[in-house]
């Protein structure tokens, strides 16, 4: 495959001293490698991409399917970067809007950090950081199923951006992501979410949807707060979801709405 490498450090390099892209045909996972050189030292800012990774990693300890063998083309990439933002909190709610705002505006985020295709999700992010010195770096991973995916008892089946863009390609969806993506992050650490709150409005597929979370909490998902804090009426009264350790569904499948 033909990664579009130069043409993103062309875009991102002038703004982002020491930048580099690697793009390796087999790791682990994007994730732990980035973090494993953080440990080790290496905080340089990075885009690395795998054509396929062994042990990828989802949120809540999950794992994450992203073997392009055998057809199921997926895009599987980490930026990592020293970060120093105002405030971390809505950081993944950014990355989910920016990749959204580059891809397709059909395209929806389910807090706190998929994007979801009619009704089924399409990609996720997993954000970690660590502490290097007096810095905190942020390895900010992003999945993208290009091409279908196997369901892998899923009770939803993954969406593939093909059925959105036929002529998408992992290489050509990393070139139209990747540039914006670290601009957006960058904004970010000035900004925080606040500017970004109304944006992800537009987007948010559970705004006014009954949810159900993980900690037995239902009600009704009624958008985010300037921090990027999910607000859920229940029955009991307002409720304010901070923890990325709460997984949200809605309480019934988005396509039968
Ligand atoms: C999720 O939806 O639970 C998050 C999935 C994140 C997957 C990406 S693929 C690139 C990077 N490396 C990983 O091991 N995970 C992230």
């Amino acid at each position: 495959m033909r990664w579009p490498a130069e043409a993103i450090w062309e875009q991102v390099a002038p703004g982002l001293p020491g930048f580099t892209v690697e793009i390796l045909p087999q790791i682990d996972s994007t994730n732990t490698e980035l973090m494993r050189r953080a440990r080790a030292g290496q905080t340089d800012p990075v885009l690395l991409v795998a054509e396929r990774q062994t042990a990828g990693r989802g949120r809540l300890g999950r794992s994450w399917h992203s073997d392009t063998s055998g057809g199921h083309a997926t895009l599987a990439f980490s930026l990592g970067l020293a970060l120093d933002p105002v405030d971390w909190s809505g950081l993944s709610l950014a990355v989910g809007l920016s990749l959204a705002n580059s891809l397709h505006p059909q395209l929806q985020l389910k807090w706190p950090n998929d994007i979801w295709l009619a009704g089924r999700k399409l990609a996720g992010i997993l954000i970690e950081t660590t502490q290097v010195g007096t810095q905190r770096y942020a390895v900010v991973g992003v999945g993208i199923n290009i091409e279908a995916v196997p369901a892998d008892g899923l009770r939803t089946p993954p969406a593939a951006l093909v059925e959105l863009l036929p002529a998408a390609t992992p290489a050509s969806v990393l070139g139209q992501v990747a540039a914006p993506l670290v601009r957006d992050v960058l904004a970010f650490a000035q900004q925080t979410f606040a500017p970004l709150r109304a944006a992800f409005a537009q987007r948010d597929l559970l705004l006014g949807r009954e949810v159900e979370c993980s900690d037995g909490s239902t009600g009704t998902a009624c958008g985010v707060d300037v921090d990027g804090a999910l607000l859920v009426h229940t029955a009991r009264g307002p409720l304010t979801i901070r923890s990325a350790e709460v997984s949200v569904r809605p309480a019934t499948p988005t396509d039968s709405l």
